[in-house]
Parts: structure tokens; C-alpha cells; sequence
């Protein structure tokens, strides 16, 4: 049976990948910040499930700050292959939190890779970096050889564990892959990124829960996809024989107006009332979009879901549901 060991494993794309490896009969273990709540966290479903919590899927308290907890669990757990997905996610909380992103991005990659550096078993290892290490790329659509040009601390700590994850796998033949992964969502994405911001408000306002959105830059465009598709390629792209770097992309520009216009469209509402532009959640400008293109994953099999649309409207029927549960106040900040 292969395990994995999954750092991040209550977010959005560390459930997701749990489900799916669980799916192709893995065992999968997972690191858990101290601090987490598992009853509110993307795992609930599988941890209150008993068939599974304690069988298959086994989570272990862990900071990654503190870097011997990691290898202890490394050394026990002994997996044959590691997905790095945890750190500070947000861009524009990157500006408030400098340190603290850089510190859980650059040094906690850069810690990982010390620790499996040292491992004496075989290991494969997959780091979800971010298409925000182009920042302003002179090229669009952006791929593998794109030179790294971040604009934010965010971008500036995943370019510095990308260029490090490709150090090592030099340097010592290891078994490393990035993952340059365009914006890819689904109902378990942070409330505080802009599509779950706005389905989230679309449906609350629906239910009489909310009066707006505030929102910053409208026009601000970006390559969205589904993120069950990504962490798909996350698990195909360690099983080629050696590590590389690989973009995970739709190829596909949309605006945050169009995810306005979709999402209020499917709760029968216009948008325009209803959103207020905040100064302060308007970020420096973009000079040229972040679009990928995945052609190198995509020849390895993978293919990621093009229909927009339908990942909206997904995205706002979860919340309706969910919310036609367990009605509260929506923070509309
Ligand atoms: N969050 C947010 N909130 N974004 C807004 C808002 C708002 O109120 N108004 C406009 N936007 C714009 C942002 O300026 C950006 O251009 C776009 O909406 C998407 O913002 P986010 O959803 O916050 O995502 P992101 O593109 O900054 O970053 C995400 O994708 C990266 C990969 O491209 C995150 O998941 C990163 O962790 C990831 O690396």
C-alpha cells in the first residue's frame, strides 16, 4: 500500500488530494498545526468517518517551525512520497505578514529539504509553489523556463523554495518537484480569496444574510481552475521517474467581474447594487496577466476542467446549501 505525507492537509487542495489518494488505496498521513480546529477544517467528513480516521488516513500535530517534529514523523511515517502544500497562501495578507510568510514558505521548504536530504529511504517529494513567482513576467503565456520576477512577499518566498527545490534535486539527485500552480478554487477555498469571497455574499445576500461585497480591483483578471483537477496532477506529475518543474494552468483569463456576473446571475440577482469598491483591497497594478500554459503536464496526461462557468456555479450552490443549514452572519470585510 503507498503512503503519502501531506503538510497543509486541512486546506482546500490538502483535502482534496487526501480524498484522492485515499481513493487510489494510499495511506495518507498529515500534518496538523497545533492550533487547527479539525471539526471545522475540509477533513471533518473523513475524520468522523471510522471506517477511515485512525485506518487510512492518520493526521500528527506538527509546526513546521520547529523542524525536528517533522522529521520525527518523517522517520516513523517513512512515506514513499510528500506533498508540501502548507504556508501562508494569501497575497495581499503576504504585505501585512512579510515575515511570517517568508518564514513559513522559504525556511519551511528550505527545512523540509534539509530534513529529506538527510533520509536514508527513497523518497519522492511534490512543493506546491505559485504562478506569482513570474510577478511581472515579460511573457505571457507563462511556462517551465519563465524567469522568476516577483512583485510581492508572497511570490518573492515561493520563488525562493522553487529555486531551492531545484537546487537540491540538482545538487543531490533527489526526487523534488514543483508544482507552478495557477489560482484554482472550488467551495473549500479560503473565504478571504476573491471567487468564494463573492459566491459566498452572492448566496448570503440570496438568504437575506448580507446587504454587499466589498471588493477591490473589478477588472483584475486571472487563470482559474478547478482545484479537484490540480491536485490530480500533483499525484501524477511525482509518479514520472524523476522530479521536474511542471505548470498547472487552464491557459484561460477571466475577470473578477465575470465571477460577479456568474455567480449573481445563479441566485437571480444583478450585481451592481450590491458591490463596493474598498481602496484597500485594491493591490499594485499588473502590467501583464499571470496565464499559464501546461502543455509539458498536459502531455503527461494531464487536463485540466475549462468550464468556468460551471466551477461558479458549483462554487454558489455549496454555499446556499451550506448555508440554508446553518444560517450566519456573513463577514462581508
Ligand atoms: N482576495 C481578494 N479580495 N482579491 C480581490 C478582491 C478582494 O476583495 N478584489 C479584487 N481582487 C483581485 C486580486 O487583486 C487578484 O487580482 C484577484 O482578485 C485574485 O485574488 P485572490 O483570490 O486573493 O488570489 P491571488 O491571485 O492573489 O492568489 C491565489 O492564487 C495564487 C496562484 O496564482 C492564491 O491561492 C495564492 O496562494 C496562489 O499562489
Amino acid at each position: 500500500m503507498p503512503c503519502a505525507l501531506i503538510t497543509g492537509i486541512t486546506g482546500q487542495d490538502g483535502s482534496y488530494l487526501t480524498e484522492f489518494l485515499l481513493d487510489q488505496g494510499y495511506t495518507v498521513h498529515g500534518l496538523v498545526r497545533r492550533t487547527s480546529s479539525l471539526e471545522r477544517s475540509n477533513l471533518r467528513h473523513l475524520c468522523s468517518n471510522p471506517a477511515v480516521f485512525g485506518k487510512t488516513l492518520h493526521l500528527h500535530s506538527a509546526d513546521l517551525e520547529r523542524p525536528i517534529t517533522f522529521l520525527r514523523i518523517l522517520q516513523r511515517v517513512n512515506p514513499d512520497e510528500i506533498y508540501h502544500l502548507a504556508g501562508q497562501s494569501h497575497v495581499g495578507l503576504s504585505f501585512d505578514m512579510a515575515e511570517t510568510t517568508a518564514d513559513s514558505i522559504a525556511m519551511g521548504t528550505l527545512r523540509i529539504l534539509e530534513i529529506v536530504r538527510e533520509h536514508p529511504a527513497p523518497v519522492r517529494l511534490f512543493h506546491a509553489t505559485s504562478s506569482e513567482i513570474f510577478g511581472r513576467p515579460t511573457v505571457s503565456p507563462q511556462d517551465e523556463s519563465t524567469p522568476l520576477n516577483p512583485v510581492n512577499p508572497y511570490g518573492a518566498a515561493k520563488a525562493f523554495a522553487t529555486q531551492m527545490i531545484r537546487i537540491y534535486r540538482e545538487k543531490f539527485g533527489l526526487h523534488l518537484t514543483n508544482g507552478i500552480l495557477y489560482n484554482h478554487e472550488s467551495p473549500r477555498r479560503g473565504e478571504n480569496f476573491v471567487t468564494r469571497k463573492i459566491c459566498r455574499t452572492a448566496a448570503a445576500i440570496k438568504l437575506g444574510l448580507a446587504t454587499e461585497v466589498r471588493l477591490g480591483d473589478t477588472s483584475a483578471r486571472r487563470d482559474w481552475g478547478d482545484a479537484r483537477d490540480y491536485v490530480r496532477g500533483m499525484w501524477l506529475s511525482l509518479q514520472q521517474p524523476a522530479g521536474d518543474d511542471y505548470v498547472f494552468a487552464t491557459g484561460v483569463l477571466h475577470s473578477v467581474q465575470e465571477v460577479l456576473e456568474l455567480a449573481f446571475a445563479e441566485v437571480g440577482l444583478n450585481w451592481r447594487p450590491y458591490v463596493h469598491r474598498d481602496e484597500r483591497l485594491v493591490r499594485p497594478p499588473e502590467t501583464c496577466t499571470l496565464v499559464g500554459d501546461s502543455s509539458k503536464v498536459c502531455r503527461l496526461g494531464w487536463q485540466p476542467a475549462t468550464d468556468f462557468a460551471a466551477l461558479i456555479r458549483w462554487m454558489v450552490s455549496a454555499e446556499l446549501e451550506a448555508m440554508s443549514h446553518t444560517p450566519r452572519d456573513v463577514d462581508p470585510a
